[in-house]
């Protein structure tokens, strides 16, 4: 089965070629994510890891910089990518980030010292910080409206993908413990999205708003069936206006509203606690009495089954609309959460009850993927105005990473404190309120332009309020 939209004569094929080849700026941060558990293993067999810049320091704390210097480097990433861009475009950026993810993961394959692996870390970090912020932004805004969901789902499908190839990549080099291949491998997925990016395509959108109509015409015609493109030029100049994307006009009431629900995705995604499976899937499994290798292959299945739900996604979110997927895959992960938390209190985890808590970690991950996964990111790259999509995205997106470095920090220690069946619970809680949280405040974008969904939030606002305080706002600026 096709996603809803793409056998139709409403666009031309090469939007889809644009679209795969952009999603590779998932391919690097989900390969980034997967390989470094692996590859850690290995590094500590290289390097001492006693000491930085000649100061004793512990092991444990060496490699939680190692590993999480790649987080940092991504907050900083996405803090700039916003802003960057809306000054340079989103073309330019991708090809920035590529060169950048590109050089951070040269030198980690050939760091002599493990100072310059987490200076590598962190390059490759801001590379994938860019990445996460634009990838989904230039999708959207160079897909038709009737495919929009799907085209940017591409992009959680190749991060679910990336993740997959280097749980195999960790596979594959695990026995001559070759982790300088495995990091360094990064540098060909960065290459051919440099290489392809070369040859595509500026977003119209953001052509237009810089006021080079022709070229943002031209585009549309190459990706869009020609009898679509005037209609969809003109709602583009109806749309624009003056707001000159800084961080204050996200404050504007009638902006603020998308802002809220943007960055409580951003954190919701991360403190329901998936990259504690994506990061510590055999350590959690080796609890329930996996074997060592057991063990990591159940997790090569675990990412088996966040690709398959992600494709499941793709096809589905076109056709069913963005909320019913994210509701209901919020409310699958709430349930998985409460059974995990009882099998980790129940006796005797090696049996049935092993196998139990597996399949509800794998249900656990199917559900996100076929919700909030995707969801987010499709979300926050619909519901700004043109004028800000970029910084409001970058803050969405930072906000996502700080989230994901909280929970990677503290997933060990909070097992400690309050045990696994406590944390589970507890993600399982936040996880209850997320889907409250979307119940109530996300809105429904399918098959709806840009450009219309705007001007619907505009209206809303304006009903409620804080859009006519704003108009008299703007009133009084001009
Ligand atoms: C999240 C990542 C996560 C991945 C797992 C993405 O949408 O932002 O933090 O590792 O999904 O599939």
């Amino acid at each position: 089965m096709l996603p809803v939209g793409w056998n139709s004569d409403s666009q031309n094929s090469f939007v889809y070629v644009v679209a795969a080849l952009a999603a590779l700026n998932g391919l690097l941060f989900g390969f980034d994510t997967g390989v470094i558990s692996g590859a850690m293993l290995y590094i500590r067999n290289t390097f001492e890891l006693t000491a930085l810049f000649g100061y004793a320091i512990e092991p444990d704390l060496v490699e939680g910089i190692v590993v999480s210097g790649a987080m940092v480097g991504a907050i900083l990433g996405a803090a700039l990518g916003g802003r960057l861009a809306d000054r340079l475009g989103r073309r330019r950026l991708i090809l920035i980030g590529a060169v950048v993810f590109f050089v951070g993961s040269l030198i980690m394959a050939i760091a002599p010292t493990v100072e310059v692996l987490i200076l590598g870390r962190i390059i490759d970090g801001i590379g994938i910080g860019f990445a996460s912020v634009v990838g989904p932004l230039y999708i959207s805004e160079i897909s038709p409206p009737k495919i929009r969901g799907s085209l940017v789902s591409l992009n959680q499908l190749t991060i679910t993908s990336g993740i997959l190839i280097a749980y195999l990549v960790n596979f594959a080099f695990s026995d001559g413990g070759e982790w300088r291949w495995m990091l360094g491998l990064g540098m060909v997925p960065a290459a051919v999205l440099f290489l392809g990016m070369v040859f595509m395509p500026e977003s119209p959108r953001w052509l237009y708003e810089q006021g080079r109509e022709s070229a943002a015409r031209d585009v549309l015609s190459r990706t869009r069936a020609e009898a679509k493109v005037d209609a969809e030029l003109r709602e583009i100049r109806e749309t624009i206006r003056t707001e000159s994307g800084t961080l204050r006009d996200l404050l504007r009431p009638w902006v603020r509203p998308m802002l809220i629900v943007g960055v409580g995705l951003a954190a919701f995604q991360q403190v329901t606690g998936i990259n504690t499976v994506i990061y510590y899937a055999p350590t959690i499994l080796e609890s329930t009495g996996f074997e060592d290798t057991a063990s990591i292959l159940a997790t090569v299945g675990i990412g088996a089954v966040n690709v398959v739900m992600t494709v499941v996604a793709v096809v589905l979110i076109d056709r069913t609309g963005r909320r019913p997927l994210l509701l209901s895959g919020l409310a699958g992960m709430t349930v998985m959460l409460g059974v995990l938390g009882i099998a980790f209190v129940l006796p005797g985890l090696s049996g049935v009850v092993g196998w139990a808590a597996t399949a509800s970690l794998m249900l656990y991950v199917a559900f996100f993927a076929i919700g909030l996964g995707p969801a987010f990111w499709l979300l926050i790259s619909e519901i700004y105005p043109m004028e800000v999509r970029g910084t409001a995205m970058g803050v969405a997106t930072v906000v996502n990473w700080a989230g994901n470095l909280l929970v990677s920090l503290t997933f060990l220690r909070l097992v400690n404190r309050i045990g696994e069946s406590g944390t589970f619970w507890l993600y399982g809680l936040l996880s209850l309120a997320a889907l409250v949280f979307c119940y109530q405040l996300v809105p429904e974008t399918k098959g709806r332009s840009l450009e219309e969904i705007e001007a619907d939030l505009r209206e809303t606002a304006l009903a409620s309020g804080a859009g006519r305080r704003e108009g008299t706002e703007s009133e009084a600026d001009d």
